[in-house]
């Protein structure tokens, strides 16, 4: 959390970085690296581009988007922050933490891509190129993960190319995503800090800051993110599965022998690499057409609580 993946711009990306916010600018979509997952991107003011957002994507217009900017200071005048706002935004940013507060700026962020609602949703990401394109661009950029709706998100250049690729006036490769998961998603507005969606940032790390967290249950609807049936692939998923049975792929934790068919998310039982090979995975599996993708169990704590969310989602389990 809150550093860089470590790269500073090669040479000759910043001709693709000021293509990118040329074309943002004309209205266009953009291809865009994250450090969670790959966004599909738009002029958040730009109601049509926002709404040609909604369309490549095949999402229902009642899920609102998260407004990515370059630094806080641009985020404090979209959105209402308060101390504790600023404090999660200090101690995360840049970084895979998204916070949603009032909104301020209506026009920063327009109507479509917040679904109507008084709040929005912000982060500053740390991946090298979007801050590259956020700084170029200037203003919000909104970009949910740059899935077609319901599939995983994607976490490599290519997988987000085959999604939605063809939907964009620009497309940025970024590399493989190093967090590999969506930002954690909070709710700072009257009462207690609520998690809205478990992610890279954990329950742990943020309690750190603010203290404890409520949770998000009767919000469910307002961050409809936390849909079941999110995040599925084609073959069905059976999750906290000790072995897979005939037919099936395996997603294994820990060790396990390897095998065709046997993808493993961290043969030493890391939950980060876990996370960060999750959504690759469960895509390879898929395309290996098997009768179901068996997924092994995953300790509930740090990362891990983030990583059974999604499992739950792709299984189909309400959440
Ligand atoms: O890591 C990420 O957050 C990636 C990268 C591209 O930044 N983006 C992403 O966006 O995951 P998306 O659209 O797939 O998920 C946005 C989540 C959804 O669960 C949505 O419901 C929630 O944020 N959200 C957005 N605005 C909200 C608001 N005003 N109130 C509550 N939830 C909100
Ligand atoms: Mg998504």
């Amino acid at each position: 959390t809150g550093q860089d993946q470590g790269q500073l711009l090669a040479d000759g990306q910043e001709e693709v970085v000021s293509r990118a916010a040329q074309a943002l600018a004309s209205g266009g979509l953009v291809l865009l690296p994250t450090e969670t997952v790959y966004g599909l991107g738009a002029d958040a003011s730009d109601p049509a581009a926002v709404a040609a957002i909604f369309e490549a994507k095949g999402r229902p217009r009642f899920n609102p988007l998260i407004a990515h900017v370059a630094d806080v200071a641009t985020a404090a005048r979209i959105a209402d922050f308060d101390e504790r706002a600023r404090a999660l935004a200090e101690a995360f940013w840049p970084g895979p933490l998204t916070i949603v507060a009032p909104v301020k700026n209506t026009a920063a962020v327009c109507d479509l891509a917040r679904a109507g609602l008084e709040t929005v949703a912000i982060r500053v990401p740390s991946h090298p190129l979007a801050r590259a394109v956020l700084a170029a661009f200037g203003g919000p950029v909104v970009a949910p993960s740059a899935n077609r709706s319901g599939r995983p998100s994607p976490t490599t250049f290519a997988d987000a190319n085959a999604e939605t690729g063809d939907k964009c006036a620009a497309v940025l490769d970024g590399g493989p995503c190093q967090v590999g998961l969506e930002s954690t998603v909070v709710a700072v507005l009257d009462g207690p800090v609520r998690l809205l969606r478990p992610g890279a940032v954990t329950r742990a790390q943020l309690e750190a800051v603010v203290g404890p967290l409520a949770e998000a249950d009767d919000d469910a609807k307002r961050s409809p993110g936390r849909l079941a049936l999110h995040y599925a692939p084609d073959a069905p998923v059976r999750i906290n599965a000790t072995a897979p049975n005939a037919g099936e792929a395996y997603l294994a934790f820990g060790p396990w022998p390897a095998g065709e068919g046997v993808f493993n998310l961290s043969p030493a039982g890391d939950l980060a690499q876990a996370a960060a090979n999750l959504f690759s995975y469960l895509r390879a599996a898929d395309r290996t057409a098997p009768a179901g993708i068996a997924v092994a169990p995953i300790p509930d704590e740090g990362l891990g609580e983030a990583i059974n969310d999604r499992l739950r989602r792709a299984a189909g389990f309400v959440g």
